[in-house]
Formats: structure tokens, C-alpha cells, sequence
């Protein structure tokens, strides 16, 4: 326990952070946390999180160490399956309650985002990076494959192509041709966390129950057809109109014109 912090920094504004020494891999304890905390901040009406690691590093992957068994020396022995099973299902649980926060969430990246540390970010709405970070998937260089959702986040994000590339290859890449290829949103000037948290703020003032209702009409939308994704919407939209925010939203318009609804 103790991996995972959060601080609410302004009203509805919460820090999500991961230590784990100074490379920080995701350790099943760790990413147990990281789920119980997720479940937890979502009922906590979060308007945005944003979510960082060491100063140094994002994150390393997963913990090795726990691939083989304990005390063990070369050549090692893995782990078995069904222990290779409960780090697989940890990551899953823990990376897809960071997924459903019911907000807008952003990574803010520094030094390495590999592996695991990877497939964290890209369970985030949004991803911001400093200057020398590298990110990637170099499962494939331990002659295994991602399990973190690094084949599909990843392949939804940038293309199946561009996934594929660094996914057979587990190079790994700069913050330049992050950007280029979709990877990451921004290239921090300075620190990545407080530029996140900048832009975090932009979405704290908005309408947070239809924000949240469009995050689901995006992220639902992506996992099936076009033809159901735009029936979700039409039921999300329909949904929204049941929000206070949209009173606030259309008499504000009708009253004051755009652009000045100001929402809980
Ligand atoms: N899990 C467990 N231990 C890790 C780790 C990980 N994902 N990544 C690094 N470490 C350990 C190293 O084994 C080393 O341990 P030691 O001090 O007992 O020898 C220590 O952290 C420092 O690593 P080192 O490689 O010496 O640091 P570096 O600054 O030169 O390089 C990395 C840092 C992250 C670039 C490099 O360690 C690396 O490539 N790690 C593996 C990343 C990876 O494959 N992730 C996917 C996992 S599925």
C-alpha cells in the first residue's frame, strides 16, 4: 500500500500520483491500488484528473521481477500460468478503472512511459509529454506481447499500422514522433504535469455531468459499429438533455448568447 496518491488540488481537480522508486514499475500491489483508488475518485464527482509518476519517470512497465519465480537464478523459471494470469488480470481491472473515471483524464509524462507505463497513458483521454520522454511497447524484446491493452488502445489510437510497427519491433519512441504519430497530445515546454494540469483545468469548467456523458458516447462508439455508436449517442444526447447542466447550458444561451453558461 502507499503507491498511489491523489490530492484534490482545486474543486474538482485531482492529481493521481504513482510512485513506485525512481522507475516506478507496476507491481500487482500497485496496480490493485491503482484500481481500488480509480473506483473510489469516481464517486467523488471528479471533473478532471490527471494522472503522473516519479519526477524522473512515468513508468518502467510492469514489474519484471514478478515474470519469474522469487530467489530464483539463471536460467529463471517463470512464473506459472496462472500467476501469469492474476498480473494480466491486474493490469486489465486496474488500467480499465482508470478508462471509466467519468472525466476527462490526462498523463503527464516524463522520462519513460514503457510498457505497462505505456498502455497507463493510453488508457487516458489525453496525454502530455516532456521533451525527452520515451514511450513504447518492447514486450516483444522479452519474447512476450503486451497485456495491458497495448494492442488495442494502442492500434484505436494511432492506427493499426503505426501499433504494429512499434509493437513488433518494441522500439521505442521520442516525445517528437510521439506527437507525429498520434501517440501523445502535447509536447510540455516545461513540466509536463503542470501543463497538464493547465489544460485540466479548461475541462473543470465545464458542464461535468454531459462531459461525462460524451466520454461515454466516444468511448462506447469506438468498440462497435458506427451504426450503433451513433444510436448510442442519440440515447446519451436524448440523456443529456436531463442534466442541470443542460438547463444552465440552453437558458444561459437563450438569455446571454454563447459562451458565458458558468456550471456546478
Ligand atoms: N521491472 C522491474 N525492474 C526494472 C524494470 C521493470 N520494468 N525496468 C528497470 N528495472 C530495474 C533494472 O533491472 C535495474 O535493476 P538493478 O538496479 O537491480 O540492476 C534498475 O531497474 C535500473 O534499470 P537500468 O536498466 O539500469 O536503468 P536505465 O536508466 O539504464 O534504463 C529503462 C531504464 C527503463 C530504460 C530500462 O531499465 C528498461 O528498458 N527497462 C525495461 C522496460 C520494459 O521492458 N518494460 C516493459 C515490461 S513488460
Amino acid at each position: 500500500m502507499g503507491f498511489v496518491t491523489t490530492d484534490e488540488l482545486e474543486p474538482g481537480l485531482h492529481l493521481l500520483t504513482i510512485s513506485n522508486g525512481k522507475l516506478n514499475p507496476l507491481c500487482v500491489d500497485l496496480l490493485n491500488e491503482l484500481n481500488d483508488v480509480c473506483s473510489q475518485l469516481a464517486t467523488a464527482n471528479p471533473k478532471a484528473v490527471v494522472i503522473t509518476g516519479g519526477e524522473k519517470h512515468f513508468a518502467a512497465g510492469a514489474d519484471i521481477s514478478e515474470f519469474a519465480e522469487r530467489g530464483g537464478q539463471a536460467p529463471f523459471a517463470l512464473n506459472d500460468g496462472k500467476t501469469v494470469q492474476s498480473i494480466g488480470g491486474a493490469f486489465l481491472d486496474a488500467l480499465n478503472a482508470v478508462a471509466a473515471l467519468p472525466c476527462p483524464t490526462i498523463a503527464a509524462i516524463n522520462g519513460v512511459a514503457l510498457g505497462g507505463g505505456c498502455e497507463l497513458a493510453l488508457a487516458c483521454d489525453l496525454r502530455v509529454a516532456g521533451q525527452k520522454s520515451l514511450l513504447g511497447q518492447p514486450e516483444i524484446l522479452l519474447g512476450i506481447i503486451p497485456g495491458g491493452g497495448g494492442t488495442q488502445r494502442l492500434a484505436r489510437l494511432v492506427g493499426p499500422a503505426k501499433a504494429k510497427d512499434l509493437v513488433f519491433s518494441g522500439r521505442t519512441v521520442p516525445a517528437g514522433e510521439a506527437l507525429e504519430i498520434g501517440l501523445i497530445d502535447r509536447i510540455a515546454a516545461g513540466d509536463s504535469r503542470d501543463e497538464a494540469l493547465e489544460w485540466a483545468r479548461v475541462f473543470t469548467k465545464g458542464p461535468r455531468a454531459s462531459t461525462a456523458l460524451a466520454k461515454r458516447a466516444i468511448d462506447s462508439g469506438l468498440s462497435g459499429s458506427l451504426e450503433d455508436g451513433l444510436l448510442g449517442e442519440q440515447r446519451l444526447f436524448v440523456s443529456s438533455f436531463s442534466t442541470d447542466d443542460a438547463v444552465a447550458g440552453v437558458s444561459s444561451f437563450l438569455e446571454n448568447g454563447p459562451g458565458h453558461a458558468e456550471f456546478e
